[in-house]
């Protein structure tokens, strides 16, 4: 596509989302708006990209760095006539097509936009409209046409009367332009009175009265051209994506038990044979091996899931790694920089945090892990916490390979416990255990014979038990 520049209109102030963010910027499944048209137009490969932006963009420069964009400042929001006019330096001598499209309509497809330009080069024309039928025009430009079809003009809805406003054909917002003709003709698009602003819009007229040819492409399906204006809308487009999303994962092979509450960014990838259960969110670069099951309610962030690792039910990862055959959950939360190695077990109620957890342990009750190493084979007991923190800062506990650390042991950090150790029950360890040893770190226990029963006689005798009449 090399005979193609596009322009990317986002300088409006968006102020219908009632936003201290920019409209663009508002995430749409994980991504900023303005990265759909961004990645659209890159994904097509059209030689340059540019961005017009308003003032106050530097969110939008931060939110596409490393993309290969120009930006264009439009220093006031006069319309989207005077947008795409910004450009004029940046594409002076540019001859082939402008492709210009809304900073707002997420849903468009590369499909739809390459047959946009098909369409524009074989009419020879000097701009091509993409337009489309929709149940609900309110917002949109009305395409107007004559007896014989053929395009007249394009009316805003803020400037229709009430018979065009009943048009359901509307403009998508994303035209290819005849480059060589088009700044001269934008410069001869009025300002509205209504709106104080120049219409993009307006070009079809200008170019109308020149007699230049001006063809339209209507889109086969309408929920592609969404324009996202308001939160309503935004929702509304977060419905299609999911949807689109979802059908791709179901085709790959993965079973989504419920589709309408599984909440899985585009960037997710999800192996075949991975049943994913009701109200699971998978965000950002998570990747998800095949045969693995997601219980209800999980979220998992930036995660790497290996295959055939089950997450039960209301567990929360981040930023963590899951070899194949683990266990999580229920309930369990695997803070950043978690590893657990194959075949491992974290259980109910665990967080685990900058740990690695060797193959085949398990911690699987009601414990606390961070900033630990621990072996292979080694058994966590229930309530079990590695104390990392001293108020100051943070230390690691190494666990060696098949120690056994009986239930509600507190590890005082720094601390190794050496291979095959076992941890007695209710210790609190705070100096390092060989190998095969076996520490006690609590208080030996007392046992006084009949101390009970004589101490509830003496009571007895002090008060006499209560009658039941009182
Ligand atoms: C626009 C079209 C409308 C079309 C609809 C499709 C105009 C006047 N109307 O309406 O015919 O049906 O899109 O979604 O073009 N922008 C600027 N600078 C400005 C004003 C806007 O860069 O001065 C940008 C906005 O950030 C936005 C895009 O242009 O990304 C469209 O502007 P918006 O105000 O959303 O236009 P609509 O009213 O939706
Ligand atoms: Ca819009």
């Amino acid at each position: 596509m090399h005979d193609v520049c596009a322009v990317i209109l986002a300088a409006g102030e968006g102020t219908r989302m009632r936003s201290q963010l920019p409209k663009v910027l508002h995430p749409l499944l994980g991504r900023p708006l303005i990265s759909y048209p961004v990645d659209l137009c890159l994904g097509l490969g059209v030689k340059r990209v540019l961005l017009v932006v308003g003032p106050r963009a530097e969110g939008v420069r931060q939110a596409l760095a490393g993309r290969p964009v120009e930006f264009v400042e439009q220093a006031e929001p006069r319309g989207t006539a005077d947008a795409v006019l910004q450009t004029e330096m940046a594409l002076a001598g540019f001859r082939g097509i402008v492709l210009v499209l809304g900073g707002d309509t997420p849903l468009l497809t590369e499909l739809t936009v390459a047959g946009l330009l098909d369409a524009h080069r074989r009419a020879r024309a000097v701009a091509t409209v993409l337009t489309a039928r929709v149940e609900d025009a309110a917002g949109y430009g009305r395409i107007l046409r004559d007896r014989r079809s053929a395009l007249r003009r394009i009316v805003e809805e803020v400037e229709a009367t009430v018979k065009e406003k009943a048009v359901r054909e509307i403009n998508a917002g994303c035209y290819g332009f005849a480059g060589a003709a088009l700044f001269a003709a934008l410069k001869r698009v009025p300002v509205s009175p209504v709106k104080r602003e120049s219409f993009l819009p307006g070009l079809v007229e200008v170019f109308l009265r020149q007699r230049r040819r001006v063809h339209t492409v209507e889109v086969s399906d309408p929920t592609e051209v969404l324009g996202v204006n308001t939160r309503a809308e935004l929702a509304q487009a977060a419905v299609v994506l999911r949807q689109r999303v979802h059908e791709r994962l179901m085709a790959e092979g993965v079973t989504l038990l419920d589709p309408a509450t599984a909440y899985i960014d585009a960037t997710v990838t999800i192996g075949p044979d991975t049943v994913i259960y009701p109200g699971v969110i998978l965000q950002g670069a998570t990747t998800i091996g095949a045969g693995c099951v997601v219980y209800g309610h999980c979220r998992i962030q930036n995660s790497h899931l290996a295959d055939a690792v089950t997450i039960l039910d209301g567990s929360v990862i981040s930023e963590s790694e899951i070899a194949e055959g683990c266990v999580v959950g229920p309930y369990a939360h695997l803070r950043p920089h978690s590893r657990l190695r194959s075949k491992v077990k974290v259980g109910n109620f665990c967080e685990v945090k900058q740990a690695v957890i060797g193959a085949g342990s398990k911690v699987p009750h009601l414990a606390y892990v961070g900033d630990a190493t621990i072996g292979e084979k080694v058994n966590v007991g229930a309530g079990t916490i590695t104390c990392n923190y001293d108020g100051f800062a943070k230390h690691q506990t190494v666990i060696e390979d098949e120690v056994f650390v009986g239930s509600n042991a507190n590890l005082v950090a720094p601390i190794r416990i050496g291979r095959g150790a076992i941890i007695a029950a209710g210790s609190t360890i705070t100096e390092a255990v060989p190998p095969d040893a076996v520490a006690f770190g609590r208080a030996p226990q007392v046992t006084k014979e009949g101390r009970a029963k004589a101490t509830r006689q003496k009571r007895q005798a002090m008060a006499p038990p209560k009658s039941d009449e009182e």
